[in-house]
């Protein structure tokens, strides 16, 4: 059973600069059609423990820790007479003290890349399968756990890694990570056969095609990671032969080893979950939470 999740979110979000020096990207701000006003972190965490997820390890910089625990903390004992005098301000303090409960913080102390992020949570992982959830990506439908129960479910009755996929045009398929399956019979998951970093559109159409989707669609990956416990086995083989000097440490390369070992699993989220990675998307996600636009 997969019972721990780990989400990254100790990049530099050098896209949302200037406001990501300051602001760690988990903390985004988002405002619900219901007026409510919530950030990246809460969306995505309360998420995951609604699906069933006990314990996140949250990875962040040495800088943003302290910033997060202090959101966690709500204010103390300063905000205190405050939210004495406001009942919707004590209600969502008590849900971060809540969502405090089952966070762990992990710190990533040099940005090597996401798949470095996830072997910092080794300790925290303790060698057990692990969800590994993009900081940020919102999964969708808003709140509804049905998704992440999914890949759990498939991880459960495969023992084998699942990813969450998205169809791309083939237009975009060059800024993903694109994965070639093979239908399975069942609506929506799909076999592993192949998957490829950023390929170009003439290598796309040439290797990469997933027989049952039109010719200029593709799939790439859309957040989610179901890893079984080897995971952390083909991690260790990548740290001990990791060269800084050859570029990042991706996640790509433990989904490839571990394809060698095992078979792999692919699952298609509709809709397509809300990246808030650029300013664009930003700007899509935060229309779209707040019941302003499609996604
Ligand atoms: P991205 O590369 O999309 O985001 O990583 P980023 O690094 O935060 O932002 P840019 O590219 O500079 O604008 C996807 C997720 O993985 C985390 C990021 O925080 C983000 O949530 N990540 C990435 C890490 O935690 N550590 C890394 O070394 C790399």
């Amino acid at each position: 059973m997969i019972r721990k999740a780990v989400v990254p979110m100790a990049g530099l979000g050098t896209r949302l600069y200037p406001v990501g020096v300051v602001l760690p990207k988990g903390l985004t701000p988002f405002v619900l059609a219901d007026g409510r006003l919530t950030t990246g972190l809460q969306l995505i965490t309360e998420t995951l423990l609604e699906a069933g997820i006990e314990q996140i390890g949250i990875v962040v910089s040495p800088e943003n820790r302290p910033i997060y625990e202090a959101f966690l903390a709500g204010g103390g004992e300063r905000y205190a007479p405050a939210r004495a005098k406001r009942l919707e301000m004590q209600s969502t303090y008590e849900s971060l003290q809540r969502l405090r409960r089952h966070l762990t913080f992990i710190e990533q102390s040099e940005l090597l890349g996401l798949g470095h992020a996830v072997w910092c949570a080794r300790h925290f992982a303790g060698g057990d399968p692990v969800l590994v959830l993009l900081g940020d990506h919102i999964p969708l439908p808003l709140g509804d756990p049905a998704p992440i129960q999914q890949i759990m479910r498939l991880y459960e009755r495969h023992q084998a890694p699942v990813y969450s996929v998205h169809r791309v045009p083939v237009s975009k398929a060059s800024l993903y990570g694109v994965l070639q399956g093979e239908p399975t019979g069942e609506p929506r998951v799909y076999r592993l056969l192949q998957l490829y970093e950023k390929p170009t559109p003439d290598y796309a159409h040439r290797c990469l095609r997933t027989a049952g989707l039109a010719p200029e669609e593709f799939l790439a990956h859309s957040g989610a990671y179901g890893f079984p416990s080897a995971l952390w086995e083909v991690q260790a083989q990548i740290a001990a032969e990791y060269d800084p000097t050859q570029g990042e440490w991706t996640l790509t390369h433990a989904q490839q080893r571990l394809l060698q070992q095992m078979p792999a699993y692919l699952c298609e989220t509709e809709p397509p979950w809300l990246d808030f990675g650029t300013a664009q998307e930003y700007r899509r996600a935060f229309c779209y939470l707040a019941g302003c636009a499609d996604v």
